[in-house]
């Protein structure tokens, strides 16, 4: 395994961890600011890992927000340990998430549940959230999208297998996406994700966020026209996972 910190915006770091026997890359984001944010913990393995490159970073004690878009291992895992280690740690995530699953798994310091389209700040970073149920998968997903900078931390939407690029501006990228779907497919992870009536119409209002930054938990972080790329992604989706004719 190896880690590896990349800065991808002003003040925001991608730590991403690639585990050889998955063929899978694993990234958290940190943003640095007033009240720092973790996007993502990583599962409770990587929490070791994790805290050690935080703490390159910032105090790991001064961490103020833990974000993530749904509840699952490799999303929250060690929004435990990171309670323990830092007093203020405060879940951000759904409303559904904060009610159905993370207050009940991490009591310490109850979430901060978010609303569509609510806003919240860290210092010189301002966040929108979009709720997006289903969307990557799970009841409780949703979106955090810094309208500071542009990135748009996408959690598993650009998904992509295997030991690639931190940073990517290559329009490729999709293509990347769908041959890695087509392998989760063909695996036992088959139907990773669910496509439902509301799917296509809620990929395309995060695409309408117009994010110059895509920061996905896994494979590159692409720079560029994020609304082209999430679009396309939408036809994957429909493609791979959507109804056969
Ligand atoms: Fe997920
Ligand atoms: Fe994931």
């Amino acid at each position: 395994m190896k880690t590896t910190i990349t800065e991808i915006a002003a003040d925001t770091f991608r730590i991403n961890t690639f585990i050889p026997d998955f063929n899978l890359g694993f990234s958290q984001f940190l943003v640095r600011d007033d009240e720092p944010l973790l996007y993502h913990t990583g599962m409770r393995a990587l929490f070791p890992i994790v805290r050690e490159a935080v703490a390159s970073l910032i105090d790991p004690a001064k961490l103020q927000w833990v974000g993530f878009s749904h509840f699952e291992a490799d999303e929250c895992g060690s929004l435990n340990e990171w309670q323990t280690i830092a007093q203020d740690a405060t879940a951000v995530c759904s409303m559904v998430g904060k009610l159905v699953s993370v207050d009940d798994f991490a009591s310490k310091n109850p979430a901060k549940g978010m609303n569509d389209g609510e806003e919240f700040s860290t210092g010189n970073h301002s966040f929108k959230f979009l709720a997006t149920p289903h969307v990557p998968h799970n009841w409780e997903a949703g979106m955090l999208f810094d309208t500071s900078t542009g990135v748009l931390f996408s959690s598993d939407i650009l998904h992509q297998n295997g030991d690639v690029a931190a940073l990517t501006s290559d329009s490729g990228v999709t293509e990347l996406v769908r041959q890695s779907m087509m392998e989760m497919q063909a695996s036992p992870l088959a139907d990773y994700l669910p496509y439902t009536p509301n799917t296509d119409a809620t990929v395309k209002r995060i695409a309408a966020l117009k994010p110059k930054v895509v920061a996905s938990m896994h494979g590159s972080v692409y720079e560029g026209d994020g609304e082209k790329a999430i679009v396309e992604y939408a036809g994957i989706l429909k493609d791979l996972f959507g109804p056969k004719a």
